[in-house]
């Protein structure tokens, strides 16, 4: 069993994870289980059993082993039935917020669109989290032969493929839960991933990577300064449930995964807000 060889990296391991260790565990101290368990990428929670032994048999450690084991199962039940969230809001409600004057960002990364594909010599393109197809316009037929867009909710796709009609020869859809599916996606010369890997995650994010192995990434992420990760506007309850499934990204972190990938950061630009959040162009090469 020690030399046992892992399937899955513990940080690439991306199903909720509940570590039940007994606190009085004198054969396993909870120290070993901890390297295992600080590795893990995926949502994960640690409760020791007190007064418990290595078989947890005692009667008030035993009764914390099944407490939060049904109430983890239960918990993650609840969620996995809830669906994505991001397939429950309207496309409407979505670019309303996103271009409203106190938060700019669809403007923002539609300039950032057009100068991201203008930049690599490539004829493919995949859009990870497309949405309703912001910077298409900037496509040029006479470079690119293909465009595959991906995205979790089917009704952004159908809005791209009806908003661009003088694409249709190119524009391929796909609808994915990248978090799950993603070994259906086919070969790409430039990735862009903008405002999307905070959804699935850095981990999950170097497989899709792996898989469709481009030259070239190029993503945005966003750095707050202040609590929220979504910014005020008159729609922003509309996103109340996105936290479930958000994940805070740094720059430094993004760096670290793309490198264990063999992708190399080649650049790195930053354009301020008016609410005073950051967007962060990161762009890699394959080395
Ligand atoms: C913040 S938006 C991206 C912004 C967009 N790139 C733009 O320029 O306006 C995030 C997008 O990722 C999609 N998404 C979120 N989680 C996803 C997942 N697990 N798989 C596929 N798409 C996902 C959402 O439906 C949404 O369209």
């Amino acid at each position: 069993m020690l030399a046992a060889c892992l399937d899955i990296e513990p940080a690439e391991f991306f199903t909720p994870f509940i570590l039940l260790h007994p606190e009085q565990d004198r054969w396993t101290d909870v120290s070993l289980s901890r390297v295992f368990y600080d590795k893990l990428g995926s949502e994960k929670e640690l409760h020791m059993l007190k007064g418990a032994g290595h078989f947890p048999i005692e009667e008030e450690g035993l009764q914390l082993l099944v407490r939060n084991s049904i109430s983890f199962i239960e918990r993650h039940r609840r969620e996995a039935e809830r669906g994505n969230p991001w397939e429950k809001i309207k496309l409407t409600d979505y670019e309303n917020h996103m271009k409203s004057d106190s938060v700019r960002q669809l403007q923002v990364l539609n300039a950032m669109m057009k100068e991201q594909f203008a930049q690599y010599p490539v004829k493919s393109i995949m859009i990870l989290g497309i949405a309703g197809g912001n910077g298409l316009e900037h496509i040029d037929p006479r470079v690119i032969n293909h465009v595959i867009g991906v995205d979790i909710n089917s009704d952004y796709l159908d809005a791209c493929v009806s908003r661009y009609p003088q694409l249709s020869d190119l524009l391929e859809m796909l609808c994915l839960d990248l978090r799950e599916d993603y070994s259906l996606l086919p070969h790409a010369n430039l990735v862009v991933a903008n405002l999307f890997i905070e959804y699935i995650g850095c981990a999950c994010f170097q497989q899709v990577i792996n898989q469709v192995k481009p030259h070239y990434v190029s993503c945005v992420i966003q750095t707050d300064t202040e609590d929220a990760f979504v910014s005020a506007s008159p729609y922003s309850r509309v996103f109340n449930d996105l936290d479930r499934v958000h994940h805070q990204i740094s720059a430094k972190s993004l760096i670290q995964a793309m490198e264990e990938i063999h992708y190399h950061n080649v650049s790195q630009a930053e354009v301020l807000l008016p609410n005073g959040k950051k967007l962060v162009r990161l762009d890699f090469r394959r080395l």
